[in-house]
């Protein structure tokens, strides 16, 4: 007899990435048996403290250092370097995690990288500032269905006409976008062979996602899904182009792993304090000067990934509200409430005006965005305290949250509508507040 309780539960971010998914990822993996991917790359950055370690991950889901079953989902795309890159690093660190990864995953190649970069250069103003990880031109490939798959690199006769078809097609796009060969300095056979011996190497932990994952929900396991990057980067319901090439909602989870919506029991989606984005496009909520430079260095925000400065702004309600409903959230998590502290007083945007009119939604198109100019609310900001006293706070729970972030917190479940039930005011594990337990 199969125990009912809780089986299932997505995380994804609700806004432009780097929300502080890693952290609420690990705190809920505690309970999960296993932990997908769904969709993105190694352009993803999660970072987790554990006992003051930091343990950054691109690519191999987060849940990792919990020792779980982790699984690499067919639509996430793979850069066979970087998965033994951090497999090596894990391990050197006392950490031999239980790995699979989809057949069905299509592979990233030097090509891809080269592209990306080539690519940005010819969209001038609507470059999305990508990570240059080969991202998006794998991603495209896949679905002109010139891609090679997992599968393809595990049988030289399947993958080298594959791969030599691509190679060709990617030369020729090369030489279209640039002009030129002479700093094409990929060889074909140093590349086919680097990959045979990749294939060798992944052998042992490819399986097929959507078998795989259902048949452990039948025996009753418990999976949690793990989004990369945030809702308003999707490639279908974010701000496209100035976005990233793969659902990043919770509907990419169907398609990125192979399992039912009708399995999916609860999303809960990660929100931050304040707003960030890294790359180009419009941020509405955007500021300069010195509060942004404070908010930047108290929240230490520079990409995981790219080490770029990243752009910050308030909380964005009107954006936030659109990710809550696409999502369906259950229930939200608010991160780095510590690193706007000192800040008097916050402001939270909670309309957009366009043409003199205030918009009943979030306007998705870049151009109308821009044009926006953003309504806010004000509220009385919370004091600066040293990290230890952060951390007695969590240790005490919700009751000992100084007023004005009990207030900021009740003000954004008002206008969203959605529970806050994780609270989040500094970079441990310990430094987590849980209002709700989510797997029952
Ligand atoms: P790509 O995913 O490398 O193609 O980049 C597309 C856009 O998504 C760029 O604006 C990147 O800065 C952004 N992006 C990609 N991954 C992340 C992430 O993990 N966090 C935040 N932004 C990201």
């Amino acid at each position: 007899m199969i125990e009912k309780k809780t089986q299932t539960i997505i995380v994804t971010g609700a806004s432009w990435g780097d929300e502080g998914k890693g952290k609420i990822v690990d705190y809920l993996a505690s309970e999960a048996d296993i932990v997908a991917r769904f969709q993105g790359g190694n352009n993803a950055g999660h970072t987790v403290v554990v006992k003051g370690e930091k343990y950054k991950f691109h690519l191999i889901p987060s849940g990792a250092i919990k020792n779980k079953t982790i699984v690499i989902g067919n639509g996430v795309v793979i850069d066979p370097k970087v998965l033994f890159e951090e497999l090596n690093m894990l391990e050197s660190r006392g950490f031999t995690p239980s790995l699979k990864i989809s057949d069905t995953a299509h592979v990233i190649f030097p090509f891809h990288i080269l592209l990306d970069g080539i690519e940005e250069e010819t969209k001038g103003n609507y470059a999305a500032g990508t990570t240059k990880r080969g991202i998006g031109p794998t991603y495209s490939d896949k679905a002109a269905r010139y891609g090679l798959r997992v599968f393809d690199l595990l049988d030289e006769s399947i993958f080298r006409p594959k791969f030599n078809r691509l190679y060709e097609l990617k030369l020729k796009q090369y030489k279209a976008l640039t002009g030129k060969t002479e700093d094409w300095d990929l060889d074909r056979e140093e590349i086919i062979q680097n990959y045979l011996e990749y294939g060798k190497k992944m052998k042992p932990y490819v399986i097929s996602s959507a078998y795989y994952l259902n048949s452990l929900l039948d025996k009753g396991k418990r999976i949690l899904f793990e989004g990369a990057q945030g809702c308003l980067l999707g490639i279908d319901h974010g701000m496209y182009p100035f976005g990233t090439s793969s659902n990043t909602w919770a509907g990419g989870v169907p398609g990125g792993c192979g399992v039912s919506p009708t399995r999916i029991e609860k999303i809960i989606g990660v929100i931050k304090a304040y707003t960030s984005r890294v790359g180009g496009g419009p941020l509405p909520t955007e500021l300069e000067g010195d509060l942004a430079h404070q908010i930047r260095e108290q929240g230490h925000e520079y990409g995981t990934t790219t080490g770029r400065p990243r752009r910050v702004g308030w909380i964005d309600l009107v954006a936030l509200k659109y990710a809550c409903m696409i999502n369906n959230y259950n229930a939200l998590a608010i991160t780095m409430l510590d690193a706007l502290e000192g800040v008097n007083p916050v402001k939270l945007c909670v309309g957009y005006k366009y043409n003199g009119k205030i918009m009943d939604s979030w306007p998705i198109h870049s151009e109308i965005i821009k044009k926006c100019i953003t309504e806010y609310i004000e509220m009385p900001g919370w004091a600066a305290r040293p990290a230890e006293e952060w951390s007695n706070i969590a240790k005490q729970g919700f009751d000992s949250l100084p007023d004005e972030i009990k207030n900021y917190i009740c003000k954004i479940e008002e206008i969203l509508g959605v529970p806050i039930s994780v609270i989040s005011i500094g970079p441990n594990r310990e430094d987590t507040i849980l209002k709700e337990q989510f797997w029952d």
